[in-house]
């Protein structure tokens, strides 16, 4: 039997949770057009939909709230972040931005021309949907070994170095305005990159004068994987590893909704002035005045003490024995699924699950759909209707090479018996998985379909 992690921490605040029968779950998801985006959270038993925003924040973060300074320039609150941000990234610069996608926009629109090039190891889809927006075109070279969901490699993040340089000889570094990493791989299945990958990204990229960006939106989920997976790193306080991953970069993206451990914010940090300088102007136009960026002061004192929150050990060896916790109890009952686990989610690998429904009838979809019909959970397909994009030569779908339901976990919110109950259903689902049918589009915009698109069963 899986081993649950004991939490290094009490509950002081609860919110109540309800659920609701089958009968009227079949209703509520035909009004919301086969899309659990589209169900209203309160008929939601046990969310799973992201580990996004969702984080429990601590007594220390409630009570920096309160200290909010809401002064237009230059609040406090400005100060403890930029202390925060440059003890753990070093970098020179940051401007704070409402959250994660706000930083790629304003990044990208500072940097991407139309026809450029932004290679990573693996773009998350609002990167990817932010580059495509600039003309841009966002390219994926993961290591081979990270498409395959049933390798056990410690690090199914990196990118692939060979690849990397071949595309930039390829295209030429000229038209490369950046290249980034995604720390941990979210699209992949939330696996680490090794330190010894970014830091021959970074050596690479530099060899070509090209600038190189972590998204660091779980960089510390990161450093610890490192911690654990790497033995020339397990005596190194996580904090130095984390700095070390941002030596080797130019700059970050973050969404503090992930390892930062609040419900709003993020910030895009750099090195270099005149690239900063465009970008604070930038910010003014669409976020706000550069010490506010979008945000309250109370978010920012929130985010400066949950990044300090989000780096501690013993926090992070909870964390991810806490999603691996799940994981076993569905391998317990035969459940294909990513492995090894990523840090902040479970990944379906719905191919093995439903080998007979092609990606063209959008099987994610229609496991995502049967979960909530069986449990109340909500899960978010990552396949098909997320990733699969029309050769815009030949106008024929391009599928993804992985085809996954994630389930993510929030931080500090669900105990043993929550994540029990989210096993046991996936249990069920499992014992009838032959009757699952497919499901196809009603309507489905052009970028980010998985949103705001509905399906109908087939
Ligand atoms: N990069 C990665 C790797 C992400 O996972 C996300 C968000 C973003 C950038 C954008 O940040 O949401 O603050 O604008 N991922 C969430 C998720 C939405 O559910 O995985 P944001």
């Amino acid at each position: 039997m899986a081993k649950f992690p004991v939490e290094p921490f009490r509950i002081k605040v609860v919110e109540p949770i309800r659920q609701t029968s089958r009968a009227k779950r079949e209703e509520i998801l035909e009004q919301a057009g086969y899309n659990v985006f589209a169900v209203r959270a309160e008929d939601i038993y046990i969310d799973l939909l992201t580990d996004s925003g969702t984080a429990a924040m601590s007594d220390n973060q409630w009570a920096g709230v309160m200290l909010g300074d809401e002064s237009y320039a230059g609040c406090r609150n400005f100060f403890s972040l930029e202390e925060a941000i440059k003890s753990i990234t070093g970098f020179e610069y940051f401007v704070p931005t409402h959250q994660g996608r706000a930083a790629e926009n304003i990044l990208f629109s500072c940097t991407v021309e139309p026809g450029k090039s932004v290679p990573s190891n693996m773009h998350f889809d609002t990167t990817q949907a932010n580059v495509l927006a600039r003309g841009g075109d966002p390219v994926n070279l993961l290591a081979e070994v990270g498409l395959d969901p049933t390798s056990h490699a410690p690090f199914k993040g990196d990118i692939d170095l060979a690849r990397l340089e071949a595309f930039i000889e390829q295209v030429g570094p000229e038209n490369i305005p950046l290249g980034m990493l995604t720390v941990t791989n979210n699209a992949g299945g939330g696996q680490p990159v090794s330190m010894g990958n970014i830091r021959a990204t970074g050596e690479l990229l530099h060899k070509y004068d090209i600038p190189f960006f972590l998204d660091a939106c779980r960089y510390a989920e990161n450093a610890y994987f490192i911690k654990l997976r790497d033995p020339a790193y397990a005596d190194t306080p996580v904090l130095e590893i984390a700095r070390e991953m941002f030596s080797y970069a130019d700059g970050c993206t973050m969404s503090a909704k992930k390892d930062a451990l609040v419900n709003i914010g993020g910030f895009l940090a750099l090195n270099d002035e005149g690239l900063f300088k465009r970008v604070r102007q930038e910010l003014i136009i669409r976020e706000g005045f550069p010490t506010y960026g979008g945000l309250a002061g109370r978010d920012l004192e929130a985010i400066a003490r949950g990044l300090w929150e989000g780096l501690d050990e013993r926090y992070l060896a909870y964390r991810l024995a806490h999603t691996k916790y799940l994981a076993d109890r569905l391998l317990e009952g035969d459940i294909p699924i990513l492995e090894p686990p990523g840090g902040h989610a479970v990944y379906i690998d719905v191919k093995r699950l439903l080998p007979h429904i092609p990606q063209s009838e959008l099987p994610g979809q229609s496991l995502a759909c049967e979960m909530y019909l069986e449990g109340g959970v909500r899960a978010v397909e990552i396949g098909s209707v997320a990733f699969a994009r029309e050769d815009p030569e030949t106008g024929e779908m391009v599928y993804p090479d992985l085809e996954l339901v994630r389930m993510a976990i929030p931080r500090r919110v669900y105990t043993q018996a929550h994540l029990d109950y989210v096993a046991e259903t996936c249990q069920r689902i499992y014992e009838k998985r032959d009757q699952l049918r497919g499901m196809r589009f009603t309507y489905a915009p052009k970028l980010l379909r998985h949103f705001t698109g509905r399906f109908e069963p087939v």
